[in-house]
């Protein structure tokens, strides 16, 4: 499912579009207020991108991830997910796509504390007609690519952040999905541990699954291949990360 595509230096494979926004807003109606959360926003990811979303505090990054990742609906525009046209799909199928298309890292982990670290890897195959052998061997691989195979009996409160999040990654990748959303990934970390956060996402898009994710930091979106600026809900500017190669390269 994912081809490595839009990747290689210099020569023009064309890759497939896998997101597109037309004319995608979201306004939240509480009582008397009304925030234009996000508005008019276009916006295309292709099959193997990494893109980056920044911008100041509560100018729209949450809202367009969360859109992204199917865990909220537009209130205008058109959300076509590798050419299927998703904006007005039932709750049942919303759930469906996003289970089986979405990965999704939170700033918070999200991982559930009664759960060993193997179980919260697993939980997303468990709604998969899937036999336990194969569920097996996709987490221990999920578990391995990122240097957690050895914790699978832990618990997440026995684990540090970095690690933490590091399960949450090979949670959000274990079924393979088109893109992986990550909103602040290193939010909660500290410099080393994001670091190699970082690096994992990094690691990932190399071997060919497409990423968007929203960071405050500006030397983290130096690892995508753009960023995306928002402010006040609007996309003001796109930039090419020219830098992220020599980062690679450091690396
Ligand atoms: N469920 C909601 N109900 C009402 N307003 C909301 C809701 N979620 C977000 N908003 C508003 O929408 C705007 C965008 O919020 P969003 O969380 O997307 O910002 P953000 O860019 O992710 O900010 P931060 O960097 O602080 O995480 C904000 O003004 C916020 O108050
Ligand atoms: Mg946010």
């Amino acid at each position: 499912m994912l081809k490595d595509t839009g990747q290689s230096e210099g020569d023009a494979v064309e890759a497939q579009t896998l997101i597109l926004l037309s004319g995608v807003g979201k306004i939240f109606s509480t009582e008397e207020v009304e925030t234009h959360a996000l508005s008019n926003i276009h916006l295309e990811i292709k099959e193997g991108e990494y893109v980056a979303v920044a911008g100041p505090s509560g100018c729209g990054k949450s809202t367009l991830l969360a859109i992204l990742g199917l865990l909220d609906s537009p209130t205008a525009g058109s959300y076509v997910l590798n050419g299927n046209p998703v904006t007005k799909l039932s709750q049942a199928e919303r759930a469906r796509v996003r289970n089986r298309e979405i990965g999704f890292v939170f700033q918070s982990f999200n991982l559930i504390g009664d759960l060993t670290v193997f179980e919260n890897v697993e939980l997303p195959l468990t709604y998969w007609n899937m036999k336990a052998a194969e569920r097996k061997q996709k987490v221990l691989a999920a578990l391995e690519k990122v240097g957690m195979a050895h914790r699978g009996k832990h618990l997440p409160s026995q684990l540090s952040g970095g690690q933490q999040q590091r399960v949450a990654v090979a949670r959000a990748v274990v079924g393979q999905p088109l893109i992986l959303l990550a909103d602040e990934p290193t939010g909660n970390l500290d410099s080393a541990n994001g670091e190699t956060v970082m690096e994992l996402l990094r690691d990932l898009h190399r071997g060919g699954t497409t990423v968007c994710m929203v960071t405050h930091d500006p030397r983290y979106a130096l690892y995508a291949d753009r960023t995306i600026h928002l402010f006040d809900g609007r996309i003001v500017e796109e930039s090419a990360e020219e830098k992220s190669r020599s980062s690679w390269e450091v690396a």
